[in-house]
């Protein structure tokens, strides 16, 4: 039996005069990778960061990790959702195109930050599975560099370490590979296909085809703000019969990376 770690329903976004987000449903069940593929611009990362509120949707529902979102309240959210939300976010891990890690900091501070600000782990507690997590990172080596004098992979590679160890349910991925050198991807990529392999729940916003043919679940493919289609990945990959227009339009978007 699989439960329903993300489900967002009817997720309108907009800033100012543009609508980035056109009523989006998605759903991701536990131990599944789902790919978001998409033209720049489709609304991806603004999808992402409303899954734990990074963005305030205009309107629809969320459920994530078992915490329930209505959006559109007059006046935001009261008291009791800005808990879910704080609940939901504790049990998230996002994983940004930019790294996001904090430069005053070692790579082993970096990772047990969360750990001791946010959970309150004891330190000794938090430094050994600092540790073990950069070790499964590959980084063991690491732990005492700061991010100035790592390299993009190694910088991603803390950041997924960093978000892992809060002990997430799902983990967010948007575009982690974007901002590297081709032969610095594969080594981002390894450490989440062996996340997917281990049965992590994960949602990736990416270009990178080869991870989605082979890592992937599921296949989402946004444009304009909406899902065009949201199927297995052998159908995506596949001859895409049954999928009509949009096929071609997919077709065509595959064709250009
Ligand atoms: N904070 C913001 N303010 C105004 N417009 C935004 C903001 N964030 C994103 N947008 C716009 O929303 C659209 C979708 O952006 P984004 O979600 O980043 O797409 P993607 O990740 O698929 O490239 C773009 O047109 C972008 O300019
Ligand atoms: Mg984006």
């Amino acid at each position: 039996m699989s439960t329903i770690k993300v489900k967002a329903e009817g997720i309108v976004k907009t800033f100012g005069a543009t609508q980035v987000l056109d009523g989006v449903d998605i759903s991701v069940n536990g131990g599944e990778v789902v790919v978001v593929l998409g033209p720049s611009g489709s609304g991806k990362t603004t999808l992402l960061r409303s899954l734990n509120l990074l963005e305030t949707p205009d309107s629809g529902t969320l459920e994530v990790c078992g915490y329930r979102l209505d959006m559109g309240a007059r006046g935001g959210f009261d008291r009791a959702a800005r808990q879910r939300v704080a609940a939901l976010r504790r049990r998230t891990a996002m994983v940004f195109q930019s790294f996001n890690l904090f430069p005053h900091m070692t790579a082993l501070q970096n990772v047990i930050e969360g750990l001791i600000s946010v959970k309150k782990v004891p330190k000794a507690e938090a430094l050994a599975c600092g540790e073990a997590l950069l070790g499964q990172v590959g980084l063991a080596d690491k732990r005492d560099s700061y991010p100035a004098s790592l390299s993009g992979g190694q910088k991603q590679r803390v950041a997924i370490a960093r978000g892992l160890a809060m002990d997430p349910e799902v983990i967010f991925f948007d575009e982690p590979t974007s901002a590297l050198d081709p032969e610095l991807r594969d080594e981002v990529l390894g450490v989440m296909r062996k996340l997917a392999d281990d049965g992590m729940t994960m949602l990736v916003v990416t270009h990178e085809i080869r991870f989605a043919r082979e890592a992937a679940d599921r296949v989402i493919f946004m444009e304009n703000g909406r899902v065009l289609t949201d199927c297995a990945k052998e159908v995506f990959f596949g001859d895409r019969a049954g999928l009509a227009d949009i096929g071609e339009r997919i077709e065509r978007f595959l064709g250009r990376l």
